[in-house]
């Protein structure tokens, strides 16, 4: 009694820590403390496309690619180091020639004057009109405009970055901004220490060229500044600083960052997929319960009679349940791989849970799950191993090689193409060289050999020993209904894990793209719980059922219902281009396609492994039950 009350305990807490969760983070680096006139470092990312109403772009350009001409600082910009996570993720962070100086007020300071000719002139109206973005970090905070949640009516910044420009949709006209007023919110803690705790940054275009005599920039005109492309242009960047005192402690200087939009439809959808996953489980729960409790009764009551009766339903096909299925090299590599996805995703969910992936240091939700990816290698072993041979397969070494290297290789080869296709068409935002070398690193000095290490433990626990004997010769399958053929029962059982979780999966999509930080990892985590026990709990009853028609080949089955929901999430992500994406480029559409596969074919693989993993331990459980003569 007194350890279920615990129990509960426990089960309150954590439920109490999910609200929580979704603002909470650990700080992750030291707070710096500035002293007046101390300067400021303004550091540049890559160039990104905005998600407004439509995304038209899924490139993103190196802030200092030629053809933009922004304004570069004496000696040429310095990189700044970054996390693999933040690389892989697209940010290039760069130094600036902006001169910051903590508290400071100055206006209309001219940058640098910049000759765009008039071929770069027509790109750089191109991105404008793709609504590109520009990404300042300042003291480690992404610049970002104020916004409004229109619903909620909070104020909150968008980590967008701001616009590039802006392109009058009736006029046809694209003003490029050449003007930005930074704002930067300090807290004075005592003894005139200032830290930042909000940056924000508001463009504007200016036609600034001097007035006569002047060499100064004219940046107090109201004219905007249009971009020839049939002449040559030169312009001015400028800007002005201005620092705002706020009682915002450098604490909480993330929280109006950490927006979660919509947090009624976050809730629904919980609800939604909480009462779908525990309608399952119920129903799953009878369903097998009495049935199978039935079941079990009669069989062996039969058994105990003299009459010779004819055994039916799922007993019958005692004899087959084990019999080796066709491939059970590539189901087993499937299997091994599939589990390593589930913990890597399950592992790294909890430790955003907690909070440890801090929006400061960006890129950490990337690096983490490389890392958890790498370390977890010996996952993918063990389990492939056991399971290949307990499917009685015998060519271990080829299996061992399949599981160290199949799945990785392919994945790592369609990032590779996509990245040469990047390469290819120009676009600055392709992954550096010494990133590959160093994922290429992690993969073979690390997780391979760890898998090795894991398939030899495997090996070591060998084959999990089948509880029923295999009979020499097949049965005969009966015609069964159309719903259990491997495909349809595919598509039919993927239905519910993926109605479970496709509205989460529309926030993580529109973070993704709008380059919005997604915090709300307490109601993710949820999601992925419900998001595998629906998956088990589907494929254990559509199993029930197909060795119900008397036909055991249920180990691709079960696997293919498992990995069903991989469809849907193609066919979700189908229509997400058709109605949320407008792309104007073609290596965009590649893009996309690229990674929607790859998602598409990880996310087939986890669910066909839980699938397969709760179906074979249902069916051992199911036929220890049964006496069989
Ligand atoms: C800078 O300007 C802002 C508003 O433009 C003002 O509120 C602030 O007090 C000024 N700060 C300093 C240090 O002068």
């Amino acid at each position: 009694m007194g350890r279920h009350r615990g129990r509960g305990r426990l089960l309150a807490l954590a439920i109490a820590f999910i609200p929580l969760s979704t603002a909470f983070y650990l700080p992750g680096t030291a707070p710096r403390d500035y002293r007046y006139g101390d300067s400021i470092e303004v550091y540049v990312n890559s160039l990104t496309p905005m998600l407004n109403s439509k995304l038209r772009s899924l490139i993103s350009y190196d802030y200092y690619d030629q053809v933009f001409h922004f304004c570069q600082p004496d000696g040429g910009p310095v990189k700044q180091p970054e996390s693999l996570g933040s690389i892989l993720f697209g940010d290039r962070i760069l130094s600036s020639p902006y001169q910051v100086d903590m508290m400071y007020n100055t206006s209309c300071n001219t940058l640098c004057r910049s000759h765009v000719p008039k071929d770069d002139a027509k790109f750089i109206n191109d991105r404008i009109k793709e609504d590109y973005g520009v990404n300042f970090i300042i003291d480690g905070l992404p610049s970002s405009e104020m916004r409004q949640d229109v619903k909620t009516g909070e104020i909150f910044l968008d980590a967008q970055g701001f616009n590039l420009g802006k392109a009058d949709p009736q006029t046809q006209q694209v003003a490029l901004n050449n003007h930005y007023d930074i704002w930067i919110q300090y807290h004075v803690k005592d003894n005139a220490q200032y830290r930042v705790v909000g940056v924000m940054v508001y463009p504007s275009s200016r036609d600034s060229s001097p007035v006569d005599g002047s060499s100064a920039a004219n940046c107090k005109t109201d004219r905007p500044l249009f971009l020839s492309e049939t002449n040559d242009n030169d312009i001015y960047y400028t800007y002005s600083v201005n620092f705002i005192p706020s009682d915002i402690p450098w604490g909480l200087r993330w929280d109006a960052y950490l927006h979660v939009f919509d947090p009624k439809i976050h809730w629904f959808s919980l609800i939604n997929s909480l009462i779908i996953a525990s309608f399952l489980v119920f129903m799953v729960a009878m369903v097998l319960y009495r049935t199978i409790t039935k079941d079990i009764s009669r069989y062996n009551a039969i058994d105990l009679s003299e009459d010779v009766q004819e055994d039916y339903g799922w007993k019958l096909v005692h004899g087959e349940v084990f019999r080796v299925p066709d491939r059970p090299m590539v189901l087993s590599v499937f299997v091994g791989n599939g589990i390593h996805l589930l913990i890597m995703a399950g592992v790294t969910l909890i430790f955003a849970l907690f909070g440890f992936l801090s929006p400061s240091n960006r890129g950490s939700l990337a690096t983490v799950l490389l890392i958890c990816w790498t370390f977890f290698g010996c996952v993918s072993g063990y389990v492939s191993a056991r399971t290949y041979s307990t499917l009685g397969g015998e060519q271990w070494k080829p299996n061992l090689v399949l599981t160290a290297i199949l799945v990785p290789t392919v994945v790592f080869a369609t990032i590779g193409l996509l990245n040469l296709f990047l390469i290819g068409s120009s676009a600055s935002g392709a992954v550096p060289f010494g990133t590959i070398l160093a994922i290429l690193l992690l993969w073979f000095v690390i997780s391979i050999p760890l898998s090795v290490a894991g398939y030899f433990y495997g090996l070591k626990h060998g084959p999990f020993p089948h509880p029923v004997r295999v009979n020499p010769i097949p049965r005969q399958i009966p015609p069964k209904p159309w719903y259990l053929n491997t495909l349809q029962a595919a598509i039919l059982g993927g239905i519910l894990p993926f109605g479970a979780a496709f509205v989460e999966l529309y926030f993580v999509l529109s973070s993704l793209f709008g380059n919005r930080a997604y915090y709300a990892f307490g109601f993710l985590f949820l999601t992925f719980v419900v998001l595998v026990l629906t998956t088990a709990t589907v494929t254990v009853l559509f199993t029930y059922f197909i060795l119900c028609a008397e036909e055991y080949r249920w180990h691709w089955r079960a696997f293919m219902i498992g990995g069903g929901q991989a469809f849907w999430l193609f066919a979700y992500g189908l229509w997400y281009w058709a109605s949320r994406l407008s792309f104007d480029n073609f290596t965009s559409v590649v893009l996309y396609f690229g990674y929607l596969f790859i998602v598409a074919l990880l996310d087939f693989l986890l669910g066909g492994a839980i699938g397969y993993i709760s179906a074979y331990f249902a069916i051992r459980r199911l036929y220890t039950s049964i006496r069989v003569d």
